[in-house]
C-alpha cells in the first residue's frame, strides 16, 4: 500500500510530514495529495511492484490493468528502475490496456501499443503474449466480437488485481467520454471533440486526429479489485474536485470511482487546488493564519460575496468560517485594511522599479535606476503573450532588456507554412543563380520531404530547420516592433526541446549550461521566467526547472545578489489573485499595442497545430485574462485598470 510519509504537508498549517487528510464531509474518493508528480509516482509504482512482488510469493500471476497518456509516464519509468536496480520482475505479469485508438496501426507514432513498448515493457522482462492492447487494426465488422473476447480473455485471467487510470479533462476514464453509461463495457466510442482537442498535438492537428477508439467500459474498469487514479497538474483541477466531491454523474465519468470500495486518487498539489480543502481549507479545518492564508481568505471572501475588502463586516467574516481570524484582529475593519494596501502595494506602471522615488511600497527597488532585465520565453511568443505590456514598459522605461527565447518552437510550425517558405527559399535561389549548395539543399530537402510527409512521421532535421527559423524571424520582429536591437534576442535553441515530436527529452545538464551562460552573459538586476505549472510535463515547466537551476547555481556569484526573479503565468492560467506580488496595469492603447506585437508570430495565427482545447487565439486569450485580472482588481475594490499583467516573486 502507499505510504504516506512523502505525503504533502497540510495546507493548512499542520506540522511538517503529517499527510493532508481527507475532508470527510466532502470528499468521497480516498485522495491523496503529493508534492509532485514524481514523488506521487513513486509511491503508485511501489504499490504496484508490492502487489507484483506478493503474487509472485503466491506463485499466482499479477493482473495489471494499464493506462496510456502523460500521468502514468513516471510510474512506468519508477517500475523500470525497479526492474533495473532493485531486480523487480515483471515475468508474473499479465497486462491489459485500458485503450487504443481505431483505425490505428501499432506501430504508428501515436499508437498506445507502441507507447506501451516504449515507455515499460521493452524495458523489463514482461514475457511477450503477456501483454494486451485492445488492436486498432481489427476489421470493422469484427470489433464487437474482438471487445467481447478482449473481456472474456480478462475474465479467464481471474480478473484485474490492479487498475491504473488516468482522467481526461472532460472526466473520461479509458475513452469512456461524457454520458457513458456505468454498466458499458468494452466497446468502439466516437471520441469527444474535448478528447481529440487534446490529442491534437500529437497527430499534427485536429484534422488528422482519429475520431474513435476502442476502451474498456465503465463496468469493466469498476469490476477490477483495486484503481488507482493519477493526475498532475491544475488543468486536471476541475474535473478532479467534481470526480471527488460532486455528485455520481455519466457527465464526469470518473465520478463513477465514488461507487468502487477500494479506489484511490493519488494526484499533485496542482491538480488538487480546486479540492475544497486546499481552496478554502478554514471551511474544513482550523488553519494557521498567516499572511499568505488571510490574504487568500480576505480576497476569496470579497470574491464570492460580490464586496469590496474594505466593505466587509464582522458578520461577513464570522458566517463564513473565518470568526478565529476576526477574533485574531479584533474587528473587521483591521482586516480589511489591512489587506487592502497590501493589494494597492502590488500595484505599479513601473515594473523596472520608480527612480527617484520611495520604494518601501513598492513591488520593485528604486535602484538602479536603469536596470539589465532578461525576459526567458520558453516558445518564441511567450515574452508578447504573457508580458508584452511589461515588456513594451520595460524598454520605454529606459531598461537594457534581453529576451532569451528558450526553445526554438518548431513543432508548433504547420507544414504547408513550412513548405511556403522552403519554396521561396528555393526559387529565390533559382531566379539568381545562387549556388549555396548547402542551402539549397536544406530547403530543397524540407520542401520534398514535407510534401511527401506521412500523418505517422516526424519531421526530418531540415524541416525543423525551417520551421524553427519562421519562428526565430517573428520573434525578432516583435523584438524590433517593441523596440530592442536584434542583438538582444537571444535563441537558445536547448536540446531537451529538439526531438521533432510532442514528446520531449528530460532537462539535460546542456540545456542548463545554455541558460546559466546567457544569465553570467547578461548579469541581470531582473530574470522573469514563465512559471506555468498547468501542465508538469510541458515545455514551460521543463523550461523554468532550467532557469531555477541556472540561478540556483550561479546565486553564490556577486552580480546574482542584485537580482530579482519574476515569474510570469504561460498562455494557460493567471495566478491567483492573492499571491500576485506585482500587477503592471495596461491602458487600452497599450493592450491594443501588445495585440499587434503578438501579431507579429504569424505562424501562430488563424488555426495553429497545437490549438488544445481553447479554440481562441492567442491575442485573445492574453486580452482576456489580463482583462479578468483587471476586473478581480476592481471587485476588490480597488482602481479600474483597463487590463493587468501580474507576477510573482521567486525567492531564491
Ligand atoms: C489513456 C486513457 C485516457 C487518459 C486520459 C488522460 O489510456 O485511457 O483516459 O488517461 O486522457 O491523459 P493524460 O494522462 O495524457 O492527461
Amino acid at each position: 500500500m502507499i505510504t504516506e510519509s512523502t505525503l504533502l504537508d497540510s495546507p493548512n498549517g499542520r506540522s511538517s510530514g503529517e499527510p493532508v487528510q481527507s475532508a470527510i464531509t466532502y470528499e468521497k474518493i480516498p485522495t491523496h495529495i503529493y508534492a509532485d508528480a514524481k514523488a506521487a509516482s513513486r509511491a503508485v509504482a511501489q504499490e504496484i511492484a508490492d502487489l507484483i512482488r506478493q503474487k509472485q510469493g503466491e506463485g499466482k500471476p499479477c493482473i495489471l490493468g494499464l493506462a496510456t497518456g502523460s500521468s502514468p509516464k513516471t510510474v512506468y519509468a519508477e517500475l523500470v528502475r525497479m526492474h533495473r536496480e532493485e531486480g523487480l520482475s515483471f515475468r508474473n505479469v499479465v497486462s491489459y490496456n485500458l485503450d487504443e485508438y481505431y483505425p490505428m496501426e501499432p506501430d504508428s507514432l501515436q499508437s498506445y501499443w507502441r507507447f506501451m513498448k516504449e515507455q515499460l515493457f521493452d524495458h523489463v522482462d514482461i514475457q511477450e503474449g503477456n501483454y494486451h492492447v485492445p488492436d486498432g487494426t481489427v476489421r470493422p465488422d469484427k470489433v464487437a466480437e474482438f471487445c467481447r473476447q478482449y473481456e472474456a480473455a480478462i475474465e479467464a485471467d481471474g480478473g484485474l488485481d490492479f487498475q491504473l487510470l488516468g482522467i481526461g479533462g472532460n472526466g473520461h476514464i479509458g475513452f469512456n467520454e461524457p454520458g457513458s453509461l456505468s454498466n458499458s463495457h468494452t466497446r468502439l466510442m466516437m471520441l469527444d471533440n474535448s478528447t481529440r482537442a487534446a490529442a491534437s498535438g500529437d497527430f499534427g492537428g485536429l484534422a488528422k486526429t482519429p475520431r474513435k477508439a476502442i476502451t474498456m467500459g465503465v463496468a469493466s474498469i469498476l469490476s477490477a479489485r483495486r484503481v488507482v487514479l493519477l493526475a498532475w497538474g491544475e488543468r486536471k483541477a476541475p474535473v478532479i474536485r467534481g470526480a471527488v466531491e460532486g455528485t455520481v454523474s455519466e457527465l464526469n465519468p470518473a465520478s463513477y470511482l465514488q461507487t468502487h470500495p477500494n479506489v484511490l486518487f493519488v494526484i499533485d498539489e496542482a491538480a488538487a487546488s480546486e479540492l475544497t480543502r486546499m481552496k478554502t481549507p478554514w471551511l474544513v479545518d482550523s488553519v494557521v493564519w498567516d499572511n499568505k492564508m488571510i490574504k487568500k481568505a480576505v480576497t476569496h471572501l470579497s470574491l464570492t460575496l460580490g464586496k469590496p475588502v474594505l466593505k466587509l463586516t464582522d458578520r461577513d467574516y464570522n458566517d463564513n468560517g473565518m470568526s478565529d481570524l476576526l477574533a485574531q484582529y479584533g474587528q473587521s475593519y483591521d482586516i480589511n485594511i489591512d489587506i487592502f494596501n497590501q493589494l494597492q502595494h502590488t500595484i505599479t506602471g513601473w515594473p523596472g522599479g520608480k527612480p527617484n522615488a520611495d520604494d518601501t511600497n513598492r513591488p520593485e527597488r528604486a535602484l538602479p535606476a536603469q536596470k539589465r532585465c532578461l525576459l526567458f520565453s520558453p516558445h518564441p511568443d511567450d515574452d508578447i503573450i504573457s508580458m508584452g505590456g511589461t515588456f513594451q514598459r520595460l524598454v520605454d522605461q529606459g531598461h537594457e532588456v534581453h529576451v532569451g527565447y528558450q526553445t526554438s518552437g518548431n513543432i508548433a510550425v504547420a507544414d504547408d507554412e513550412a513548405i511556403r517558405f522552403a519554396d521561396y527559399v528555393v526559387d529565390f535561389n533559382n531566379q539568381f543563380g545562387i549556388k549555396s549548395p548547402e542551402a539549397t539543399r536544406i530547403f530543397q530537402d524540407a520542401a520534398a520531404s514535407l510534401r511527401n510527409k506521412k500523418d505517422s512521421e516526424m519531421d526530418t532535421a531540415e524541416v525543423r530547420y525551417v520551421k524553427g527559423l519562421i519562428r526565430m524571424g517573428e520573434a525578432k520582429s516583435t523584438c524590433r516592433f517593441v523596440g530592442i536591437p536584434v542583438e538582444n534576442a537571444h535563441f537558445l535553441n536547448m536540446p531537451f526541446y529538439e526531438t521533432g515530436t510532442v514528446a520531449k527529452k528530460p532537462l539535460g545538464e546542456e540545456d542548463v549550461r545554455i541558460v546559466m551562460e546567457l544569465i553570467e552573459q547578461i548579469k541581470p538586476h531582473q530574470i522573469y521566467a514563465a512559471g506555468d505549472l498547468a501542465d508538469p510535463h510541458g515545455t514551460h515547466k521543463v523550461c523554468l526547472d532550467a532557469v531555477m537551476e541556472a540561478v540556483r547555481r550561479l546565486k553564490h556569484k556577486n552580480f546574482m545578489k542584485d537580482c530579482w526573479v519574476w515569474l510570469y503565468r504561460g498562455a494557460w492560467a493567471e495566478w491567483d489573485i492573492h499571491e500576485i506580488e506585482m500587477a503592471v496595469p495596461m491602458s487600452p492603447d497599450q493592450v491594443m499595442r501588445k495585440r499587434l506585437g503578438i501579431f507579429k508570430h504569424q505562424s501562430q495565427k488563424d488555426g495553429v497545430v497545437y490549438q488544445g482545447t481553447d479554440s481562441r487565439e492567442f491575442w485573445q486569450r492574453a486580452e482576456e485574462r489580463n482583462r479578468a485580472t483587471a476586473g478581480l482588481y476592481n471587485r476588490l475594490g480597488l482602481a479600474e485598470y483597463e487590463a493587468i499583467e501580474a507576477f510573482v516573486r521567486w525567492k531564491f
